[in-house]
């Protein structure tokens, strides 16, 4: 009969009444603990996919895009070739393009004309990865283009590792990186529920759950995912600060992989307010081999001529997943880095986002389909969640804008290699992890260390091929107060009236649930609280505003939202019976009130034979009834 019981007390009552999961009612669900987490010193907080107070910013849905509505363009590039669309010909008869070279000048900042081929042929080469292309048919009518593509680049096809390079223990990996400005894990699985299920359940990708950021913005994201540093430790770039110089000398880490043999490519959209360029100083040299910046310079000058987030009939965002399938397509046979990141849709708006859903879950079974996806590490992710005043005055939102997407995907053939790798990287999905991981993973690509297993917790950055320690709080992981998402818990004097209320909560409420059969079950009483935490969020968290300084590096703490509910996890023994019990009780600190919810109460000692009274007919009870008539024995 114990034995029974005890299957019984571990399979159902354990499983199914979720002992860990508390709901931490601000209209958020926390789960403070489960079984996967439980001796974690950093617990992160599970958020509600739909919170009802977020609900309202996603109703309004958005108009879809009209790319279509320009009819279809005259010509596009295959694989580092221009061609001229049969379809169009077959109407416009004889059609003749003017094919001008974009080309990135001093910096940054500019982008000239080349030389104007006149008569651009169907099926030549095209000469430079951007162009314009001006083309007029024999029928009087015209169009005009701005495409983008992978151009032909001999000296490229012939690069070759530089000396004692790559590494021995490289891992046989392409790297392609593709993400969605501001889009928060919660978000990116509202907006783009159909990739993240392909990429998550087909491709078998791993979603990291505990994924913080270190600093405010995209570029507090990038330079440590890209360097391994943040702003503040790398020289001065910043415009308009005295001695700051272009961003050449970071310690990139395309330039490592470059070394490796790979060919490199990196794209990102908002020119205007680039990542590297809008308070930094921008790169002098061309950083990658394809490199789109100079695409988005001349593009966004004319965007007004084009539907709303189009490029002729091409939707913009497609249009850069188009350039990183020619990237694939140009180097069948190098190794390849590539990163591109999509800020428009997403960028100030929690909504839009959906309409890209479609195409970027065809983009990646495009890709695997040709096969490219079969020695790639495939990163999906994004760089924070939503910073903008609607989302931040709720505090699930303050939690999704620390809490981007961040998706990482190896080859089933790796898995089957480097099966320690898959263990480590799904045991990181719970633990504490940053950017600086992300730049580590990077770097251990290009040089695996396999005798490693456990990453030093002394390090900022981690591998997530390596198991992330359980010990690892925000200040190891560089992580600031105000930006950390663990929850803050603390041990609490088990005679502190607030816990001593706290138990009495849970006492009643479990004498209110055998109420039904008093004649039963004998009323229990508070023995003694052995132990009690308290769970809150992070005071600095809900106090921070955004940054002070226009370079977002100095937090302003000035909020007034402040903490309203606080968790306590007691645990605590009644009589009769010696019935020991683990309750977690919401303390509302303006209701002044103390409440409890009977899933999250659990029975952590075996109560063995003393519910049997009501075992077969309510087995609910069967944690808190004690009953009258005891069997002996
Ligand atoms: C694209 O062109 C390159 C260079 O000519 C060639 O090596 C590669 O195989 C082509 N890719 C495809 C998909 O045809
Ligand atoms: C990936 O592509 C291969 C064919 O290349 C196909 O057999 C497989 O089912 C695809 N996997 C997914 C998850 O789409
Ligand atoms: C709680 O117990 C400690 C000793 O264990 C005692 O010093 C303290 O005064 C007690 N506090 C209250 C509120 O009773
Ligand atoms: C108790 O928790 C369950 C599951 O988490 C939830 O469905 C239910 O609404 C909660 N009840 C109360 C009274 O909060």
């Amino acid at each position: 009969m114990t034995a029974i019981v005890l299957v019984l007390f571990l399979s159902v009552d354990w499983k199914k009444l979720c002992v860990w999961d508390v709901c931490f009612v601000d209209d958020m669900a926390f789960v403070i603990r489960s079984a996967d987490t439980k001796d974690q010193a950093c617990v992160h907080p599970i958020l509600k996919l739909w919170p009802q107070s977020l609900k309202v910013l996603y109703a309004k849905k958005p108009l879809p895009l009209g790319c279509s509505s320009a009819g279809p363009d005259w010509v596009y590039v295959d694989n580092g070739t221009f061609r001229i669309s049969e379809q169009v010909r077959k109407s416009h008869r004889q059609i003749t393009c003017a094919f001008t070279p974009l080309v990135r000048l001093a910096d940054d900042m500019t982008v000239i004309e080349g030389p104007t081929v006149p008569d651009m042929r169907d099926g030549w080469p095209i000469t430079s990865d951007f162009f314009k292309a001006n083309c007029q048919a024999s029928d009087g009518s015209v169009r005009d283009h701005l495409i983008s593509g992978i151009a032909y680049e001999d000296e490229v096809h012939e690069r070759r590792p530089a000396p004692g390079q790559p590494d021995p223990a490289a891992l046989p990996l392409n790297v392609l990186m593709f993400g969605f400005d501001s889009t928060s894990h919660m978000s990116w699985m509202r907006m783009l529920p159909r990739t993240h299920r392909y990429f998550t359940e087909a491709l078998g990708g791993v979603v990291l759950d505990a994924y913080n950021v270190v600093g405010d913005a995209t570029t507090q994201a990038l330079l440590p995912m890209f360097t391994g540093f943040n702003g503040l430790e790398l020289p001065e770039a910043r415009r308009g600060h005295p001695g700051a110089t272009q961003i050449d000398r970071y310690p990139w880490v395309w330039k490592r992989f470059r070394d490796a043999g790979y060919v490199t490519q990196w794209g990102e959209d908002g020119a205007k307010y680039g990542t590297f360029q809008y308070r930094l100083l921008g790169f002098k040299e061309q950083p990658v081999d394809h490199y789109m910046r100079p695409f988005y310079l001349e593009a966004e000058r004319q965007y007004d001529r084009h539907y709303p987030y189009c490029l002729g009939s091409v939707p913009r965002h497609l249009n850069m997943l188009n350039w990183v399938r020619e990237f694939f397509d140009m180097y069948p046979r190098m190794p390849k880095f590539s990163f591109a990141f999509h800020s428009e849709l997403s960028h100030g708006y929690l909504n839009r986002l959906q309409l890209v859903d479609d195409d970027t879950e065809a983009f990646l079974r495009a890709m695997n389909a040709s096969g490219y996806l079969d020695n790639t590490l495939l990163i999906l992710m994004a760089d924070h969640g939503a910073r903008f005043s609607d989302v931040r005055q709720y505090v699930q939102g303050k939690y999704e804008e620390r809490m981007p997407y961040m998706g990482l995907r190896f080859p089933a053939s790796f898995e089957r290699k480097y099966p320690e790798v898959m263990r480590h990287l799904r045991t990181n999905v719970n633990r504490l992890t940053t950017p600086y991981d992300i730049h580590a993973t990077l770097l251990d690509i290009l040089k695996y260390d396999s005798s490693v297993n456990l990453g030093n917790i002394r390090h900022r950055g981690i591998s997530l091929l390596k198991e992330i320690p359980r010990e690892r709080k925000c200040v190891d992981a560089g992580v600031d107060a105000h930006w950390c998402v663990c929850l803050a818990w603390e041990a609490v004097a088990t005679n502190d009236t607030n816990v001593k209320a706290a138990a009495s909560a849970v006492v009643r409420l479990m004498n209110e649930l055998t109420d039904v059969r008093r004649q039963l079950c004998r009323i229990l009483a508070l023995v003694r609280v052995t132990s009690a935490v308290r769970y809150a969020a992070s005071d600095s968290i809900l106090r921070y505003r955004g940054s002070k300084d226009f370079d977002l590096r100095e937090a302003d703490l000035s909020g007034i939202m402040s903490v309203s509910k606080v968790l306590y996890q007691l645990t605590m023994v009644t009589t009769p019976g010696e019935g020991v019990f683990e309750a977690t009780v919401t303390h509302d600190l303006n209701q002044k009130q103390f409440s409890v919810n009977a899933t999250s109460i659990s029975r952590i000692n075996m109560y063995g034979e003393q519910p049997h009274c009501v075992a077969e007919e309510l087995p609910h009870l069967r944690k808190f009834c004690y009953c009258v008539t005891q069997i002996s024995g």
